[in-house]
C-alpha cells in the first residue's frame, strides 16, 4: 500500500520534491469509506498526472449533525488496501490539529452557487467544505484536482472557490459512477434495506425520463411535478427538492436555454440520496 503521510510538514517535503523534479501532481480529496467512485477519481488523476495524493479526512465541519459525524465510517486500513494497485503516490491522512489546529479562526465561505439545493437543508456544510478544500489545496500545492459530478453542486463550489481565490490548481470534474441498475455509488446506500435498496434506481430513472421530455420541448415546471410524484410512488417517502439549473454557475432555469443539470435529493428508508444529470439544450 501507498506510503501514508500524517502532517502538513511531510506533505509539503514530499510536493516539494516532486515539483523540483518537474512532476505534475494530481490530487484526489475524500473522506475514506471508498467504493468505486472514489476509485474511478484516482484513475483519472493517476492518468493526468506524474504523481497522485489521496486524501482521507473525514471534515468535522461540514456536518451538520454531529451524531452523523460519529456515525460517519472510518476504515483506513482498507481504504489504503483498495489505494495500492492505483500506483497512489501517497495517501494523507492529517491528524486533526494539522487541519484545525488550536485557535483556528477562518472560515472560507463560497456565495452564489452554494444557494438553494444542498445549500438548503445542510445549513453550514458548504462552508464546511470550502474551508477544507481550500486548506487540502494549499496544504498540497497540487497542480489539479479530481471532484465527481455526484456531488454536482460541491464540484462547482470547488470551481469557483479555486478561481476566486487564485489557487494555481485546475479542478477537474468525473462522470457519476453508477450501479448496473443505474443507482449512483454512494456510501449511503449501504443503510438501505434490501427492499429499499430494489427501489432505489427508481431515482436515476425518473431523471433519465425527465431529461428526455425537457429536451423534446416539455414545459419545465410540469416535467418536474410529474417527476417528482413518480418519485414518490416509487417509493421514496420525500423529494427534498428537484430542480432544473444551469450546468455552470446552477441559476434557476425555466426553459432550456442553456446547458442544464437536473439536480435531486430524495428519502428512501430514512437515508437522504442525491442525484443528478445532464440536460442539454
Ligand atoms: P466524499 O463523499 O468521500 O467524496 C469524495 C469524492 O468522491 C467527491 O469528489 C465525490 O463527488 C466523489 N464521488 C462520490 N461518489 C461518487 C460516484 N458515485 N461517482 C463519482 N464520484 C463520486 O465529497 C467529499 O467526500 C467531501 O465533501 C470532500 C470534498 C472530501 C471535502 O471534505
Amino acid at each position: 500500500p501507498p506510503p501514508i503521510i500524517r502532517s502538513v510538514a511531510e506533505l509539503r517535503a514530499l510536493t516539494a520534491t516532486w515539483h523540483r523534479a518537474g512532476e505534475r501532481i494530481g490530487l484526489v480529496p475524500t473522506m475514506g469509506a471508498l467504493h468505486a467512485g472514489h476509485l474511478s477519481l484516482v484513475a483519472a488523476a493517476k492518468a493526468a498526472a506524474d504523481r497522485v495524493v489521496v486524501t482521507i479526512f473525514v471534515n468535522p465541519r461540514q456536518f451538520n449533525d454531529p451524531e452523523d459525524y460519529a456515525r460517519y465510517p472510518r476504515t483506513e486500513a482498507s481504504d489504503a488496501e483498495k489505494l495500492a494497485p492505483f500506483g497512489v503516490d501517497a495517501v494523507y491522512v492529517p491528524a486533526p490539529d494539522q487541519v484545525y489546529p488550536d485557535g483556528f479562526a477562518t472560515t472560507v465561505s463560497v456565495a452564489g452557487v452554494t444557494e438553494g439545493l444542498c445549500g438548503a437543508s445542510r445549513p453550514g456544510h458548504f462552508d464546511g467544505v470550502a474551508t477544507v478544500v481550500a486548506k487540502l489545496f494549499l496544504q498540497s500545492g497540487a497542480d489539479i484536482a479530481f471532484f465527481g459530478e455526484k456531488d454536482y453542486q460541491q464540484l462547482q463550489l470547488v470551481k469557483r472557490l479555486a478561481r476566486d481565490l487564485d489557487i494555481p490548481i485546475e479542478v477537474a470534474g468525473h462522470p457519476t459512477v453508477r450501479e448496473a441498475d443505474g443507482l449512483a455509488l454512494s456510501s449511503r446506500n449501504a443503510q438501505l434495506s434490501t427492499s429499499a435498496r430494489q427501489m432505489a434506481p427508481a431515482l436515476y430513472a425518473a431523471l433519465v425520463g425527465a431529461a428526455g421530455r425537457i429536451r423534446a420541448g416539455d414545459a419545465v415546471p410540469g416535467v418536474l411535478d410529474d417527476t417528482a410524484r413518480r418519485i414518490t410512488a416509487a417509493g421514496y417517502q420525500r423529494v427534498e427538492y428537484l430542480e432544473l439549473r444551469s450546468a455552470q454557475g446552477l441559476h434557476p432555469m425555466i426553459r432550456l436555454d442553456q446547458p442544464a443539470r437536473l439536480l435531486v435529493a430524495a428519502w428512501l428508508d430514512g437515508v437522504r440520496l442525491i442525484d443528478n444529470i445532464a440536460v442539454g439544450p
